[in-house]
């Protein structure tokens, strides 16, 4: 891809990029929300067209004015918000764009269950082909995506931020299916902001910057630190490591929980245990992380916390009075705010204005609303102060949410949510989606609410995540909270033990 310009009226997404991708290997494209990486390979796959540019493929000029025209040079992409159908089988999702037809009248469902069935063994996917895509994990998802581009004979295979939303099991299956298709001569093309991935599975290197190229250069020639410094133009500094150990840790002496669970349990409709009596407190002024190999329980506990699930037994107070069954609404009045691990499903409206979105839930309020109507001038002030305050990258806050990069949309969510002055924030992956910058800005924004006295129930798949930022972690497995531990006295090692349910520890809530 050469010289290639992309402007969204005065946004400049693509500003003269340069991208080259060799046969065989496993390119990593980095650079902070809003740099163009989603865009320059929108443009490759045919989803946008470059207002300059031009692209070879082999050797020769080629146009890709759709993405039928990037699947016949055989270019495939799962893009960073799914496309799937939800409501569809895994085989139906994936025949859609091109059915085998029998006698050219009958979709072949047979024909293409053997194909995808043997894709799937080959890659070892454990994914069955007549499952609901709704019913899938996210990681079940994702492998049914790049079944789909696989199936439709990607030779190139381009994914955007694939890793976001997997726990580290699913991200170590993903990298071995991307070094098996590497080995058959296949090439990917890995967006991503985790560097530390990027030195384990790349051989190349591109970094952009404002929508430029600013380097390409194979993986053996750089380091963490050139790249970080590639990436946002200036030399990063380590962030105080002690920073959230500092003040605010008794902040009124309280020692009544904020939150407090108590044998809380869920059954799901066959009678399974989905929570088994969880007992769990958070304390005003600290924040509590929950580990956990995604599909333990979290989620469940976390419907419960902001009422989108009633409890079959136990207790749940907030401040001693009872939340548990309560309504959403009812629940968010008494300032409890929830960062929802799929924003992009539940946390934006996407065909509304920034603005909008970032006033949500409280858009019926003063001051955003007096006597039934709008107040224009307040929401234009908050908007304006929360797009500074948080940089996110936008031509201003009355453009629909859609026309910003993907971590710039996570950045509104974040913003709403941190902005409405909680009492209790429950933060499932807070920064999935966000570059290092706008991470490290996350972080300090929940040690902030904590040393305010605020309570902070920090959801992540991320170790690293939990052990730098939480005062105690509890951790769950098949449902229960099988451990609560100091992270000044554990270690990755004993965490990952009692996420995969294999070391013993009392549920010492103290
Ligand atoms: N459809 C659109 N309309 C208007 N502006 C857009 C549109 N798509 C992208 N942009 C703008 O182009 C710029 C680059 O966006 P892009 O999605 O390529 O960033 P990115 O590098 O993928 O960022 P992220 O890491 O946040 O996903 C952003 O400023 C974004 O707001
Ligand atoms: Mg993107």
């Amino acid at each position: 891809m050469c010289g290639i310009t992309k402007r969204f009226g005065q946004v400049v997404a693509n500003d003269q990029a340069n991208f080259s991708l060799q046969g065989g290997e496993i390119h990593a494209i980095v650079g902070e929300n809003g740099a163009g990486k989603s865009t320059l390979m929108k443009i490759l796959y045919g989803l946008c067209q470059p207002d300059e540019g031009e692209i070879y493929f082999r050797e020769r000029p080629v146009r890709i004015d759709n993405p039928r025209a990037a699947i016949r040079l055989g270019i495939g992409m799962v893009q960073q918000h799914f496309t799937l159908i939800p409501a569809l089988t895994v085989l139906e999702n994936i025949v859609l764009a091109r059915e085998p037809r029998r006698f050219k009248i009958f979709l072949d469902t047979a024909k293409a269950h053997r194909t995808i069935t043997a894709l799937a063994e080959q890659l070892h996917f454990d994914l069955h082909p007549n499952a609901k895509v709704e019913s899938l994990p996210i990681g079940g998802q994702q492998y049914a995506e790049i079944l789909k581009a696989l199936y439709h004979g990607a030779e190139v295979l381009i994914l955007d931020e694939p890793t976001a939303v997997l726990a580290p099991q699913e991200v170590a299956g993903l990298f071995d299916c991307l070094r098996g298709l590497k080995a058959e001569g296949k090439s990917v093309i890995l967006i991503t902001h985790k560097l530390r991935e990027v030195m384990e599975i790349a051989d190349s290197i591109t970094v952009m910057r404002r929508g430029r190229s600013v380097a390409s250069l194979p993986k053996a020639q750089t380091d963490l630190a050139e790249l970080s410094e590639l990436m946002i133009g200036k030399h990063l500094t380590a962030p105080p490591s002690s920073l959230q150990q500092e003040e605010g840790k008794e902040a009124g002496g309280v020692d009544q929980p904020m939150l407090r669970m108590r044998d809380v349990t869920v059954h799901a409709v066959d009678g399974r245990l989905l929570l088994d009596r969880v007992q769990l407190d958070v304390f005003g002024g600290e924040i509590v992380g929950i580990a956990g190999v995604e599909g333990n329980g979290q989620n469940k506990l976390i419907e419960v916390l902001t009422g989108l699930r009633g409890i079959d037994g136990g207790k749940v107070t907030l401040h001693g009075e009872s939340i548990a069954n309560r309504s959403p609404a009812a629940i968010r009045r008494r300032r409890v705010v929830h960062l929802p691990a799929d924003r992009h499903r539940h946390g934006i409206s996407l065909k509304d204005r920034i603005d909008e979105n970032l006033i949500l839930g409280r858009h019926n309020r003063p001051p955003f609303c007096r006597r039934g109507l709008l107040q224009r001038k307040a929401i234009q002030e908050f908007a304006d102060d929360a797009v500074g305050k948080y940089e996110i990258r936008t031509g201003g806050v009355n453009l629909p949410i859609r026309t910003l990069s993907g971590g710039n949309q996570q950045k509104v969510v974040v913003a709403r949510e941190l902005e409405s002055d909680p009492e209790l924030i429950i933060a499932a992956h807070p920064t999935r989606g966000l570059d290092i910058s706008a991470a490290r800005f996350v972080h300090q924004q929940l040690i902030d609410a904590r040393n305010r006295a605020k309570g902070v129930l920090l959801i992540s798949a991320d170790l690293e995540e939990i052990m730098h930022l939480s005062d105690r972690i509890a951790v769950m497995y098949g449902g229960r909270i099988v451990g609560v531990v100091c992270p000044s006295e554990t270690d990755e090692a004993q965490l990952g033990a009692l996420m995969l349910g294999s070391a013993d520890s009392s549920s010492d809530l103290g």
